[in-house]
Parts: structure tokens; sequence; C-alpha cells
């Protein structure tokens, strides 16, 4: 296995990240008394409480039903600010140098917090990290898919100037995955593309749902990267494609054992992807509620797949590069820093 040193130094990209899911037990209820905000009376009522009651979910929407109560004690500029900072700062020290990050409008609009409100306090937050940590970030507006598609499509139009100026750089898809296809969400998709040609297009697809969910949100939605998408490995021609036309699948190691999707690491198919040529980054999702960041996951994965030698996770924090969003002199920087990281610790090769 190759050492642990040695996975905490690559150059690591985070594309699968929840900024809304980043929030600790510890600074829910803090921040739940600060605001005035009632929890549910159900509600675990202290820190140790919830974090066994996370350590037990069923499945996704099990996962999500505490995840939006969790959203609803983020209030202000300032909160969502802080939030997104601490995340930085963890994954800062983690060897993360490249963040691509989902945050959820939808779950604070409908709550009468303007988007504006939201996307400001991330934003700086993400300014702050290139500033003050030098981790590179693009914010990625996730619709949620449970919603009416028709207020999503309402969401994209408030949504209009941020995305025409590149505030917002991508759009994604996520929460309950069945029974909400994407094509309920064409006409979103098709609306963001219109506002700004140069938008890039994720979902979430192939976590809980079918192989067909990830092709339908190739043709359909026109994404050029899956979340998840590990569903994929059912449908040979999809594998084929997936590869020839180099769709990243963003992998939750971490966040498909504990929402049940696998019994553990080592049954994510990650070495069929490898062997098929399908690039996969290796994400976190929802740290604060799976038990992990960035470089746990990475931990994990070596763990329950000791024999992958420093020549696949070179591979892998390629393809994690190459897959991401940033420039090409961003890319090559990073590209370098891997090459220097893998001569250090092996000269030899
Ligand atoms: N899947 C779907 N929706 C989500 C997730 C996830 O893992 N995390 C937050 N919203
Ligand atoms: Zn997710």
């Amino acid at each position: 296995m190759v050492s642990q040193d040695f996975l905490k130094e690559l150059p690591k990209c985070e594309h699968h990240l929840h900024l809304e899911g980043t929030l600790e037990p510890d600074l829910l209820f803090p921040l739940a008394k600060r605001n005035g905000i009632t929890l549910p009376q159900e509600f675990p009522q202290t820190v140790a409480e919830l974090e066994t009651r996370y350590g037990q979910f069923k499945d996704l929407q099990d996962f999500l039903d505490y995840y939006y109560i969790g959203t609803s004690v983020l209030i202000d500029e300032q909160d969502f600010h802080d939030l997104a900072w601490a995340y930085f700062q963890k994954v800062h020290s983690q060897g993360l140098v490249h963040a691509e990050v989902f945050y959820d409008p939808q779950s604070h609009t409908t709550r009468g917090i303007p988007i504006e409100v939201v996307t400001r306090g991330f934003e700086t937050a993400c300014q702050r990290a290139e500033r003050e940590l030098g981790i590179t970030s693009k914010l990625i507006m996730c619709l949620l898919r449970h919603m009416d598609p028709q207020e999503c499509l309402q969401t994209i139009e408030d949504a209009n100037k941020l995305i025409s100026n590149g505030t917002i750089h991508g759009i994604g898809l996520d929460s309950a995955e069945r029974p909400f296809p994407p094509e309920l969400f064409v006409e979103c998709y098709e609306k963001a593309r219109s506002i700004n040609p140069e938008i890039q297009l994720t979902a979430h697809a192939g976590e809980e749902g079918p192989a067909k969910y990830v092709s339908n949100s190739l043709d359909l939605l026109q994404v050029s990267r899956i979340d998840h998408g590990v569903n994929s490995v059912h449908d040979e021609e999809l594998m084929q494609r997936l590869a020839q036309e180099k769709i990243m699948l963003t992998v939750c190691p971490l966040s498909n054992v504990k929402l049940q999707v696998v019994s553990r690491v080592s049954q994510i198919p990650l070495q069929k992807l490898l062997d098929a040529n399908v690039p996969f980054s290796l994400n976190s999702d929802d740290p604060a509620y799976f038990g992990g960041y960035i470089l746990d996951n990475y931990y994990k994965v070596a763990e329950e797949f000791p024999h992958w030698d420093h020549k696949v996770w070179s591979t892998i924090c390629r393809n994690s590069i190459e897959g991401s969003w940033c420039d090409a002199k961003r890319k090559n920087e990073l590209l370098s820093r891997l090459d220097q990281v893998v001569a250090k610790y092996y000269p030899l090769n």
C-alpha cells in the first residue's frame, strides 16, 4: 500500500462536495440557537446523539431528511461564508488544491433567504480561500430534483445574472434521485445554456438510480460529467462511451457506504472503472454527515485497494486534475505539482 504521507501530499481536486453537507453537528446547534431556529421535536438533542444518528442512515432519503433540517439553521451571509471557510481551512491541511463545490439555493430561497445572500456568502469564502490558502474553486448551483421542474426553471431565471457573469460556473442536479429522472429537467438545462453558453453542466446520476439515468443525463441534459455514476458499470456500452468521451465520474466512497449503496468501500467498482479507462475522482460528498473529508476518502480507498501502487494513484490524481473545470494554466500547475510529489516519493520511477 502507498504511504499516507504520499496520499496527503498529492495535489487533490474535489468535484463532489455539497457546501451545506459540511455543517458539523458542533456548529449546527450553536447556529440554531444564534439564529433562533427551533429544531423539530424529534431531532436529536445533543452533538453525540446527532452523530450517532448520522451513523445509521438507511438510504439517500433518510440522509436528506436530516440534511434539509441542517440547512435550516443557515440564515445570514456570514453563516454561509463561515461554513464554506471552515471547509476550506480543513481541506487545506489535507492537501486539497482545487474544489468545485455544490450548493442548493432552493433549500434557502424556500425559507425566504435571497439567492444573492447565499451566493455572496459562499463566493466570498471561495475568494478568501484562493487569497489566503491558494485553493482555487468554482461554484456549482444544484437544482433540487424533488421540486417541481417549473420551480427549478424559475430558480435558473432568478440566478440569471449570477450565471451570465460566471459567479455560478456550473449547474448540477441533486436530492432524491428516484423517481425524478433527468428528462424532467431538460428545459432547465437548456435555459442555463441559453443564459451562458459557457456554463458547465453536471448531474447526480447512477447513485441509487439505474445506468439509464446516467446515459439520459448525457443525452438529454448534455452534461460533461456525472456525479456518483457508480451504477454505470451495469451497462457495457455506456462504460465504453464514458471512456471514449472522457466523462469523469465523481465518486464518493464514504458516502456510498454510509448511504448503503454498497456495504463496504472495496465493493465500489473502482477497479472496473480503472480497467475500462473510465476517469473518476474521489470525493467526500457531505463530509459532516458521512464521517470524513477528502483525505479520509483517499485513505479509506487505499486501505481497501492495498494493491494499488503509486502509478495507479498518480493516474487517479491526474484524471482528477484533467477532469476539472479550471483553465489550462491552472491544470498545468497542478500536473507539475503531481509530477514533483511522485518524483519525491518514487525517485527511481
Ligand atoms: N445525493 C443527492 N443529493 C444530495 C446529496 C447526495 O449525495 N448530498 C446532498 N444532496
Ligand atoms: Zn452529492
